[in-house]
């Protein structure tokens, strides 16, 4: 009997390998965007779950970090963008900047320092216009002499897009193919510029693939960030730039 039972066991530990092989091997080669979506689903059913029961929520089911994007408009600032480099770096936190071009021709060495530290630059027009109220040439010199700027700098091209006030349409596609980046919450930052006003806002909404939409102009943006950093790392949230974020 001693030893059929340990036959016995013996099967089931092989069973539950060969199960757990098949789930690797799914969960490895989904690459495909609608297996990912359909796995992301899964998990974030799940992790409600986990949530509920109060176990730990350090990573979802297929393996990954809850992922999250903090994006900042309207820089680059003198002051609080290298402060708010100095912070992202000490937590190893990569974000998206979505830049003014003239603030861009005032503050080059800044926007070269971004793209050192790792983060996504993306556009955010020449001087904050609303572009659907442009007539279609200068909305799109807005985009254009942006792109321009950020390339003389960085050697690129940005790729993301965001509209001041959100406010596009697709006439306005200028020749340029850029991906549009809107928010999923509004931190209002610029607004309050009250720190425990900017926190509570994204730590109350907040969820796993949300993009968070702040200003590194102001201190209290600064400090918010951070705090924001460290309490949602502790939760198991993993800062990514934008691009990893829809693309990956
Ligand atoms: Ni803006």
């Amino acid at each position: 009997m001693k030893g059929k039972n340990i036959w016995k066991k013996c099967l089931m530990f092989d069973v539950c390998c060969v199960c757990f092989l098949f789930l690797m091997v799914i969960t490895g080669t989904g690459k495909g965007a609608k297996l990912q979506q359909g796995l992301k689903t899964a998990a974030g059913g799940l992790e409600t779950i986990r949530q509920a029961s109060g176990a730990a929520q350090e990573e979802n089911v297929s393996g990954e970090k809850k992922k999250i994007a903090l994006t900042f408009d309207d820089g680059p600032h003198p002051q609080y963008t290298p402060e708010m480099l100095v912070a992202l770096k000490e937590r190893n936190v990569k974000a998206t900047f979505f830049l003014l071009g003239q603030e861009v021709e005032k503050y080059p060495e800044i926007v070269k320092q971004i793209q050192e530290d790792g983060h996504l630059i993306g556009n955010h027009s020449y001087k904050h216009e609303q572009l659907s109220k442009l007539p279609m040439e200068q909305a799109c010199n807005q985009v254009g002499r942006t792109n321009e700027l950020i390339y003389g700098i960085t050697g690129l091209y940005p790729s993301y897009l965001r509209p001041p006030f959100g406010d596009w349409h697709e006439k306005l596609d200028c020749e340029v193919n850029m991906v549009e980046v809107l928010w999923d919450v509004d931190t209002l930052d610029w607004s309050s510029q009250n720190h425990a006003k900017i926190v509570e806002k994204v730590l109350k909404n907040v969820q796993e693939n949300d993009i968070i939409l702040m200003h590194d102009g102001y201190e209290t943006s600064v400090t918010a960030a951070m705090e924001i950093i460290d309490t949602l790392q502790k939760q198991g949230y993993e800062f990514v730039t934008v691009d990893q974020l829809l693309f990956e």
